[in-house]
């Protein structure tokens, strides 16, 4: 196999983190999860440095997240619900590994981001129509972007051994 990195993409919900554990176990591989990286890198929640410094700049500073951990070999990443929207970080991905868009409807979307206290700024604070409408909008924006992924995953359906094939058969 000569993949050397894989980045699971997909809104925030969309199970990139969990996935990427399960991979970890099945493959060997590292596992790193971008907001992790993010908050050990600043020393801040992700919340608070919203709160502190705003959106453009967290933006950037996930940017030199991703550049400070793209380089490693046999790793799993699950990037941040907006990160292949920002800059060239889509193409940076695409250049440097496999990435696979974990596809889910919106409704599974809304039922897992409302269950929960929820420390994601994004839709902290939003429920009901307000979180349908605000889930909608993105998710449309943003799969400009996810469907520029080399592996486009229906993540209602697919297990882990499903990843892993798909994983191998890519490095064939
Ligand atoms: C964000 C998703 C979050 C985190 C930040 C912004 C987004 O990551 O990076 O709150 O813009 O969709 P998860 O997708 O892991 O929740």
């Amino acid at each position: 196999m000569d993949i050397k990195r894989v980045f699971l993409v997909g809104f925030m919900g969309s199970g990139k983190s969990t996935l990427g554990r399960r991979l970890k176990h099945e493959m060997g591989w590292n596992f790193l999860d971008l907001d992790d990286v993010f908050e050990d890198k600043f020393q801040t929640s992700i919340k608070q440095y919203f709160a502190d410094y705003g959106e453009e700049s967290f933006r950037q500073a996930e940017k030199e997240c991703l550049e400070d951990v793209i380089h490693q070999e046999n790793l799993i990443i699950a990037t941040g619900g907006g990160t292949p929207c920002f800059f060239d970080n889509m193409d940076v991905m695409n250049e440097n590994g496999l990435t696979i868009y974990l596809k889910l409807s919106i409704e599974t979307l809304i039922s897992r981001l409302n269950s929960g206290k929820n420390v994601r700024p994004l839709v902290a604070n939003k429920s009901g129509d307000e979180l349908y409408q605000f889930i909608k909008e993105k998710l449309e924006e943003r799969e400009f972007f996810y469907n520029q992924s080399k592996v486009i995953a229906d993540a209602e359906v697919l297990g882990v051994e499903a990843f892993v094939n798909i994983i191998k058969a890519s490095g064939d």
